[in-house]
């Protein structure tokens, strides 16, 4: 097989041991002689793959017993409606943070439920910064903010001072970093970047900020069916839970959140350090506010970008176009990329500056 670097920003990398025992797993799961495809999900078998892979879940965000670990259908997009709806009342307000093209979407759907606050904006400069000195209205009903603008390479490392509960999109930095997720009132992230396959989407919630909205609630989206449910309300996504299960194994091995955190900062460092040594490249974002997982920026003459993009395409860098609605270059490097895959890029930016600087 070519060598090939794998910068994609969602699906993404998956680490490679992953991968060849979810292979296994489609030919013969655990000696059963059946596929994890072909296995029912009321079974013992499934059950104790959804077991483990919440108790990881719980294990490396070191929740407390507050908090409850759901696997549900319909992606980040879903929650950016299934929120409001259990949590919002019409007549209330909930506060948003607009600092990205997905929050913005949140932000979107949540209005369809009741009023939206939001309490500061990056749009002005197209999201490049994160806003700061922001306050949160002690009347809104919940706080909700993306922790990653995947899109445009912000992150928010600080988490807001506030007593309004915190609702956080992390879909693209879950996992990445350490912090005390204990003080979010819920939190959820697509699997197909930092947790596993495309399909599942992870949604962590401490209970009793349920059952306060008045509207009726079609059972899927009701959090209180899900979590009394097990995650099993209806066929869950058998095949995406299991990759996460392993890819949270893998994590775990690893060291968890601390060690895969030491590794990110280290990737990230290289690939900013090498941005601002070669004049010919410029990070699009505020410094302070640069994602460790998806690091935006173009190239001061844009007329090399095609030149830059063909050369990583020789040497199997895939997935480093930027976002249409930005441009330019988006690489990341999410946790199952190596630091060698950074070690590569970075030189391969050195050698086109020589030749084209
Ligand atoms: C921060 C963020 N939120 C939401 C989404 C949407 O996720 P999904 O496609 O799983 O609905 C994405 C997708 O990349 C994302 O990066």
């Amino acid at each position: 097989m070519p060598v090939v670097y794998n910068f994609n920003a969602g699906p993404s990398i998956l680490p490679a041991e992953v991968l060849t025992q979810a292979s296994q797993a489609i030919l013969d799961f655990n000696q059963t002689g059946l596929s994890i495809l072909e296995i029912g999900h009321r079974t013992p078998l499934f059950q104790a793959v959804l077991d483990e892979a919440v108790a990881l879940v719980k294990d490396l965000m070191k929740l407390d017993s507050d908090h409850e670990v759901l696997f549900l259908h319909g992606g980040a997009t879903t929650q950016f409606f299934q929120v409001p709806m259990n949590l919002l009342n019409e007549q209330e307000s909930a506060a948003y943070l607009d600092c990205g093209v997905w929050g913005s979407k949140a932000i979107k759907e949540a209005r369809l439920f009741g009023g939206v606050e939001i309490v500061a904006s990056s749009k002005d400069k197209n999201y490049t910064y994160i806003p700061k000195g922001f306050s949160i209205p002690k009347s809104a009903k919940y706080f909700h903010y993306t922790t990653n603008n995947t899109i445009e390479g912000t992150e928010l490392f600080e988490i807001p001072e506030t007593e309004v509960p915190l609702v956080a999109d992390m879909s693209s930095d879950i996992l990445s970093r350490d912090m005390d997720f204990n003080r979010f009132a819920l939190i959820y992230a697509g699997a197909q970047k930092n947790i596993g396959a495309a399909g599942v989407n992870m949604v962590v919630l401490r209970k009793d900020i349920l059952g306060k909205v008045t509207r009726k609630l079609p059972g899927m989206m009701d959090y209180r069916q899900h979590i009394e449910a097990g995650s099993m309300l209806n066929t869950p996504p058998v095949f995406a839970i299991y990759v996460c299960l392993l890819t949270l194994r893998w994590l775990k091995h690893l060291g968890g959140v601390a060690a895969i955190e030491t590794l990110n900062r280290r990737k990230a460092d290289a690939l900013y350090q090498a941005l601002d040594q070669l004049p010919m490249f410029r990070p699009t974002v505020a410094r302070e506010d640069r994602s460790r997982m998806n690091v935006v920026f173009v190239m001061e003459d844009p007329v090399l970008e095609k030149a830059f993009l063909e050369r990583c395409k020789q040497e199997g860098m895939v997935g480093i176009k930027g976002h249409r609605s930005v441009g330019g270059f988006r690489v990341s490097l999410y946790n199952a990329l190596g630091l060698d895959s950074v070690n590569a890029l970075t030189g391969l930016m050195q050698d086109f500056a020589q030749k084209h600087g």
